[in-house]
């Protein structure tokens, strides 16, 4: 057992899989558009800076509910383990695809000037380009699923691309809707937990796991989701460890409400005028970082992403038990990735 209780990178256990996945969709868009070749650079450190992150958890949750051969699937078919690999690659490969599909359209929305550390597509190659890259990592990321000829699958990642457009137009609203907790957490939903929820959710579908074993895969997914755009707000105010505790402000000056705020709010009504002025000169935002610095509004956030980590374990605790090695390792990495989010660790 001691070699199974050892802290394990959760990346390690699916790092082959994950740069096989990266050259893949390296090669595929050089071949179609060459133009678009910067834009899945982003690709290439997959693993590293967050970035394959929902990759990895794909797969590790494809691991985590392994079962013993030949696989009854959803549609009432034998397949092999092999077949079944292959499948959920596609989804993890699919789902990295419309994450930076996404990203592409929300640089643009942003004017972001970096993402992964490199400038950005929008400002090296134009937004033009930035919006119909996203396009067409979004429309390829269908052409393959479209191939798994599963029509449940490809409706929850449909599903997916609604809630990311929907969670984006929510974030843009500037009536008094922003001041509420259950509207940010529903746009936190949608822009940032779907994606993991559903596609999980697809991977326990693919493998033929029973309607419960689904949503323990969904929970888990949408809780991590959760503690990860929790902590990602916190980390705007605040820096990781190696940024010497600044953060970037950058969701306070695009006129941003996040849940620190918010908290803060509860305990400052008077931070409510301020937030209703959108931020728009720099002693508001002054001021609204004293009250929040006073209040427990970091804490408070950091202790929901808490929370949220801790539902995820739930789920994964939950699952059918199994004595399989890989299947231990792999839920033992899902844990330990709820721990690694909440810490800001990518
Ligand atoms: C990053 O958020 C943005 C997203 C995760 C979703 C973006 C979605 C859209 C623009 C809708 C269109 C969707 C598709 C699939 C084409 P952020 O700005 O908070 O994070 P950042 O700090 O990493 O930029
Ligand atoms: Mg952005
Ligand atoms: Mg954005």
């Amino acid at each position: 057992t001691s070699a199974i209780e050892e802290p394990l990178d959760p990346f390690s256990l699916v790092s082959d899989e994950l740069s096989a996945i990266a050259n893949r969709l390296r090669l595929m868009v050089v071949a179609e558009v060459p133009k678009l070749a910067l834009a899945t650079d982003c690709f290439l450190t997959m693993g590293a800076q967050g970035k394959g992150f929902r990759a990895a958890v794909l797969l590790l949750m494809s691991k985590a509910l392994h079962m013993p051969l030949p696989q009854l699937t959803a549609d009432g078919v034998f397949i092999c383990l092999k077949e079944l690999n292959a499948r959920h690659q596609c989804i993890a490969e699919t789902a990295e695809m419309i994450y930076v599909a996404g990203l592409l359209h929300d640089n643009v929305l942003d004017d972001a000037e970096t993402n992964c550390g490199m400038g950005s597509l929008n400002t090296v190659m134009g937004n033009k380009l930035s919006v119909l890259a996203g396009d067409f990592l979004l429309s390829r990321a269908f052409v393959a699923l479209a191939k798994l000829k599963n029509t449940e699958v490809i409706s929850l990642l449909a599903v997916v691309v609604e809630h990311l457009v929907s969670g984006e137009t929510m974030q843009m609203t500037t009536s008094e809707e922003r001041r509420s907790m259950e509207y940010y957490l529903q746009k936190t939903f949608y822009k940032t937990a779907s994606l993991i929820a559903n596609s999980c959710k697809a991977i326990a579908f693919l493998a033929g796991q029973t309607a419960e074993v689904e949503l323990l895969a969904y929970n888990y997914g949408r809780n991590l989701g959760m503690a990860y755009q929790l902590t990602d707000d916190v980390l705007d105010f605040t820096g990781s460890s190696s940024s010497l505790g600044k953060g970037s402000l950058s969701d306070i000056n695009k006129n941003i409400v996040t849940a620190p705020i918010l908290f803060a709010m509860e305990e400052y009504p008077q931070l409510r005028e301020v937030v209703d002025r959108g931020f728009g000169n720099r002693s508001d935002v002054k001021l609204a970082l004293d009250y929040l610095h006073k209040s427990r509004g970091l804490d408070r956030t950091r202790e929901l992403a808490a929370e949220h980590a801790d539902e995820a374990v739930k789920a994964i605790e939950a699952l059918p038990a199994s004595d399989d090695e890989d299947v231990i390792k792999s839920r033992r990495a899902l844990v330990n990735l709820t721990r690694r989010v909440i810490t800001g660790t990518k």
